[in-house]
């Protein structure tokens, strides 16, 4: 049996830039952050509700819907394919890049050197 054959369940790869990746399957009704903590990956958080960046990921490959307007992103970076997994849902197979690298990225202001 392979992910295609399970409705709703989908396949999901986190990479880190320095620790590998890690892959895991998700129900379409799981919040991204919960299939990665139970798949052993520590992320940080705070409010769980899409609002402080903690979660911040980037979607490589496949798609996503936030299930919660994700408002700590802007236009741009939802663009530029930036989610939250607090409050992000998988509707196909993923591959997702997480790492605290990206919200430098996203917010140099904030977090960059
Ligand atoms: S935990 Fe705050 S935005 Fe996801």
């Amino acid at each position: 049996m392979t992910a295609d054959d399970l409705d709703g369940v989908y396949e999901i790869t986190f990479i880190h830039p320095e620790t590998g990746s890690i892959s895991a399957r998700a129900q379409d009704d799981a919040p991204l952050f919960d299939v990665a903590l139970e798949s052993g990956i520590e992320l940080g958080y705070g409010c769980y509700d899409g609002t402080c960046l903690n979660c911040l990921a980037r979607l490589r490959e496949g798609e996503v819907v936030h299930a919660k307007e994700p408002v700590a992103l802007t236009p741009d970076l939802l663009e530029a394919g930036f989610v939250l997994l607090c409050v992000a849902k998988a509707t196909s197979h993923c591959t997702i890049e997480i790492g605290s690298h990206l919200r430098e990225e996203a917010y140099p202001s904030l977090w960059g050197e």
